[in-house]
């Protein structure tokens, strides 16, 4: 059932991180996020985009809890999070079941010496009380979900394309029945038609479930796919915030004009092989920022210079 109470409710969160011999005296701090706020219901699903650095992984680990924020609270279905230095075991557990991470390397969260199906296996085991053949049969249901296989359950990690294990991570984050999906780039790493799948896959998810995504990417394409609401981070603050498609169509932070304006649209016409810049300055900025666009980048590598035309920008 869809509630109106948010479940993520996050409100001025800041983030130091002390980083050690940066200059010859010590100690220097970084502030990665800057007071950042935002509030999410069921179902919603938000993209947190912004080029690197800007402090979209640690806004998104300090919703997991990962990170204690250094000042600010993070709410994940109505408690607090990252409150205590040190948490019990259910209580992980209970965060868990709350809030799930899918990473752009989906080695982080699979075990490479253990199948698909006992790694979904031993999370039912952990966090449900059901019987093996109960399990067996979600876990059925589950693969089936993400599209795969019975050879590819009962592959290793290592044993699976760069897709199906984003899928098996995918599958295996679903068996907890998570409220919330954090994905930090999960296609990044994946070439555009396993790009597809996965996204597809992410949007039947949401449509069969009402399951609350927050989404990281540098993609714009990929963020105009899958999510209705933005922030736009620079430098560890919220620049601009709306639904993504008025906020991609017609930006009023300059900033978000230029992280569109770096992003090569499907109908770039190159003459002598090389792009056609909008302007100088979209030269400049995409040059800038092109580097974090590493899959928008790889796709259109034959390009020399990323350049912009605004009627298609981010499509
Ligand atoms: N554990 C840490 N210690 C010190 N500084 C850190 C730590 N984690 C992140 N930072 C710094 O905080 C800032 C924000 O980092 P963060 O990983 O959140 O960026 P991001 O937006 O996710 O970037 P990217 O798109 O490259 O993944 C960066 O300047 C980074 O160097
Ligand atoms: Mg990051």
């Amino acid at each position: 059932m869809v509630t109106d109470h948010p479940v993520v409710r996050v409100e001025d969160v800041h983030k130091v991180f002390r980083a050690w011999g940066i200059t010859h005296r010590g100690a220097a701090d970084v502030h990665a996020v800057k007071g950042v706020g935002f509030e999410l219901r069921e179902g919603d699903s938000l993209a947190i985009v912004g080029e690197s650095g800007s402090g979209k992984t640690t806004t998104a680990r300090m919703l997991a809890g990962l990170e204690r924020p250094t000042a600010g609270t993070v709410w994940v279905a109505g408690r607090q999070r990252g409150i205590a230095r040190r948490i019990s075991l259910a209580e992980r557990r209970r965060n868990a079941r709350e809030l799930q991470m899918v990473l752009q390397d989906p080695y982080t969260s699979l075990d490479r010496h253990q199948s698909i199906v006992s790694a979904i296996d031993e999370v039912l085991a952990l966090h449900f009380s059901l019987g093996r053949a109960a399990r067996a049969r979600r876990i059925a249901e589950l693969l089936e979900q993400v599209g795969l296989d019975r050879r590819e359950g009962a592959a290793r990690p290592h044993q699976l394309s760069g897709g199906q294990r984003q899928r098996a991570a995918i599958a295996r984050a679903l068996a907890l029945e998570p409220r919330v999906l954090v994905l930090d780039e999960p296609v990044a790493a994946l070439d555009v038609s396993i790009q597809a799948q996965v996204l597809n896959l992410l949007a039947d998810i949401r449509e069969a479930t009402a399951i609350t995504y927050v989404f990281i990417s540098h993609d714009l394409a990929v963020v105009r796919h899958v999510t209705d609401q933005i922030l736009v981070m620079k430098s560890g603050t919220v620049v601009e915030r709306g639904r993504t498609a008025e906020v991609l169509n017609a930006p009023r932070d300059p900033y978000t004009q230029l992280l569109i304006d770096a992003v090569p649209g499907p109908n770039w016409h190159t003459a002598n092989g090389a792009a056609k810049p909008r302007s100088q300055k979209a030269v400049l900025t995409g040059a800038t920022l092109a580097r974090h666009f590493t899959s928008t980048v790889d796709r259109l590598a034959p390009m020399e210079c990323p350049a912009a035309r605004k009627d298609n920008a981010g499509d």
